[in-house]
């Protein structure tokens, strides 16, 4: 499982041997333990087995219902656009748990509750970036970043080059941004990148810059040695992104969904890769509207491998591989 993805582990049912094995960890005896009074053995054995008959049957450590899930996924989709399939019920049980566990409560319905009513900015946020999917990687789907090298290369005199990287996750995919502007120009490539993305806890991953050597393992290995410096002593396993890459680049936090964003420049390049997914048509449709008007005349929107923008043709044409430009009605706006 990759780096970004690691969150809570799922909610398993243990095998029956397990159970036992866990059963016995909390010291209750079993039926064998011939040192117990019976009457005492009897209540304790008829314990373990209800907890043995809960485990088995899936029981959790928490209560949850489908009436809990149906309010995650309301207030979910309210505050972030994502909308969860019905398939996502244990996703969410074990992406929340931590939450319960945190705040020393026992039932979902108790955690909304407190959710809804608190106004608590802070758990607002970590019930965000628990429900977030950030899986990503260095250079994923490697053909967008030659085509913006030549997108780069091609408008040399307008400077600078300004990229927006709308969901960025951990900072991968700027980064790849940023070796990329590296590789076109030189030394200090005339080229601004703002990343961004809802989750707090990945844009200050990203910004850190620091990863573990299994993510840049399939990278080229020149491209590794050049924009890499590798960790030692307590870092070891580590590799730290050059602070030149990281002068490229401004972190900030921006909720597609929200009415505002914080950004005042128009830009060459719109990446929203790997994010619109999560979306329903009519959101995706909202959130291209106002990317038409942040993108210069000849920017390029890239959208990610399975993601298409066909109900959206008068706002953005396709120009294939999941590359778009303003239509010509756009243009024409
Ligand atoms: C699967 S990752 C994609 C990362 C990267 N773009 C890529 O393709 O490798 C999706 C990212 O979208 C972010 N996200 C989800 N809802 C969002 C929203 N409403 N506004 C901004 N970012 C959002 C998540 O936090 C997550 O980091």
């Amino acid at each position: 499982m990759k780096e970004s993805e690691k969150k809570t582990p799922l909610p398993g049912r243990p095998p029956l041997a397990t159970a036992v094995l866990r059963a016995k960890t909390v010291g209750a005896p079993l039926a064998s333990d011939a040192t117990v009074r019976p009457g005492k053995l009897a209540s304790q054995n008829a314990a373990i087995f209800d907890v043995l008959k809960k485990i088995d049957t899936g029981t959790r450590e928490f209560d949850y219902t489908p009436q809990d899930f149906e309010r995650v996924r309301v207030l979910i989709y309210k505050h972030a656009g994502i909308s969860l399939s019905p398939v996502k019920q244990d996703m969410v049980y074990s992406r929340l748990a931590r939450r319960l566990r945190t705040k020393g409560l026992k039932r979902f319905a108790d955690y909304l509750d407190q959710l809804e009513r608190s106004n608590d900015a802070a758990e607002w946020e970590a019930f965000v970036n628990a429900l977030t999917t950030n899986l990503t990687s260095f250079f994923r789907e490697a053909h967008h970043f030659d085509l913006l090298g030549e997108q780069m290369r091609k408008c040399p005199d307008r400077r600078p080059f300004k990229i927006w990287c709308s969901a960025a996750s951990t900072g991968e995919e700027p980064y790849s941004l940023a070796m990329t502007a590296f590789e076109v120009f030189g030394s200090n490539p005339p080229v601004q990148i703002i990343a961004s993305d809802l989750d707090t806890n990945v844009l200050a991953h990203g910004q850190k810059g620091v990863y573990t050597l299994d993510r840049v393992e399939r990278m080229d290995k020149e491209r590794v040695q050049r924009f890499f410096l590798r960790g030692t002593g307590v870092q070891d396993g580590h590799v730290k992104v050059r602070p030149e890459l990281q002068r490229l680049i401004s972190f900030k936090q921006i909720n597609l969904l929200d009415s505002t964003w914080a950004l005042k420049e128009t830009f060459d390049a719109i990446f929203c890769r790997n994010v619109m997914i999560y979306f329903d048509k009519d959101t995706q449709y909202k959130i291209l509207e106002r990317f038409v008007g942040l993108l210069q005349p000849q920017g390029l929107l890239y959208a990610g491998h399975s993601e298409n923008f066909i109900h959206a043709a008068n706002l953005f044409k396709s120009l294939g591989r999941t590359v778009y430009a303003r239509s010509d009605a756009a243009v024409r706006r």
